[in-house]
């Protein structure tokens, strides 16, 4: 699935350091830190028509990934709130918009790895795009399985959610060749770990499995899955799933703010066949609606 250029956001106001700028000038320099060694966090949000989805959840996951990659200065969840605010109201933004939200550990005074070259603060950008989710969560998505594994604690901790995706980049190249929608990254022991850019579920026999967060992002909508399950009764269980698991189980689907809730159809070339039990994704497709009713911050323009 390729994304295509959305016409809307020719002309968009974009927040870089601590002002917008139109498009065609927002910028940052050659000696900031995502340049120099993709030393950043992101976050990707969603805005619906009541808000911004989950957004102190994010910005507490944006805030720790600074923190355990020890930036100085890191900007308060208020701060960067109200550059979100700025940038939907200037953009007129209130819904069928994603935000990709980045916090670079800044500018350098000369090109180098070591941080204590930055000397001017983190930087801030808030790109807020008009943009449906990205997958076709009605067809569902055919994945492959990557030669490249997803990080473990001991190398780039995936808890960190970093700008350093060259692995996933990689990945997400090998299922271009393979003319597939995704890959499936495994862990260093070969169990499953998540897709390059989503989380992964499983159903058997009417029970929901996902991997452990060990080598996979501990996604929010993940999280919000296996609360939704449980408060629909659905046993859920995290644990090391391998491979075989996923090929020959009853429903696979993969979970993210970018695209939300997607069916995986085939795996390697196997198809994933329905069950005897009743469909699981439907039930929390359902309750999910809602909660992107309930879990938005208003926007506050
Ligand atoms: C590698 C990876 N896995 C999973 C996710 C989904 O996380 P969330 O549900 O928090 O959007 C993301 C989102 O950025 C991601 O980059």
């Amino acid at each position: 699935m390729l994304q295509q250029y959305d016409p809307r956001n020719k002309d968009i106001q974009v927040y870089v350091g601590d002002r917008l700028f139109p498009r065609a000038e927002a910028k940052v320099s050659v000696f900031d830190s995502t340049v120099q060694g993709g030393d950043a966090v992101w976050e990707g949000l969603r805005v619906y028509n009541r808000g911004i989805f989950c957004l102190d959840r994010h910005l507490q996951r944006l805030r720790d990934s600074a923190k355990a990659l020890h930036f100085a200065d890191i900007p308060s969840l208020e701060t960067i709130k109200q550059a979100i605010f700025r940038t939907l109201e200037a953009n007129g933004m209130r819904s069928d918009t994603h935000v990709r939200l980045t916090l670079s550990r800044g500018e350098k005074i000369t090109s180098g790895m070591d941080p204590r070259l930055n000397q001017q603060g983190a930087c801030l950008i808030v790109l807020a795009e008009w943009k449906p989710p990205v997958y076709d969560n009605s067809q569902g998505i055919r994945v492959i399985t990557s030669s490249i594994a997803r990080n473990s604690p001991q190398h780039l901790d995936s808890k960190i959610h970093h700008n350093n995706l060259l692995n996933n980049i990689l990945a997400k190249i090998q299922a271009n060749v393979a003319g597939a929608d995704a890959a499936i990254m495994l862990d260093a022991y070969g169990f499953v770990s998540e897709l390059n850019d989503t989380n992964l579920f499983m159903v058997k026999r009417g029970k929901l499995f996902t991997p452990h967060a060990d080598a996979c992002l501990p996604g929010i909508t993940r999280g919000l899955v296996l609360e939704m399950a449980k408060s629909l009764g659905i046993v859920t269980k995290e644990k090391n799933l391998s491979l075989t698991e996923f090929y020959t189980a009853d429903e696979v689907f993969a979970t993210g703010t970018m695209g939300e809730l997607t069916p995986v159809k085939e795996i390697d070339g196997r198809i994933i066949e329905k069950g005897q039990t009743e469909a699981v994704l439907p039930q929390i497709r359902e309750q999910f609606q809602q909660l992107t009713q309930e879990l938005c911050e208003p926007l506050t323009f």
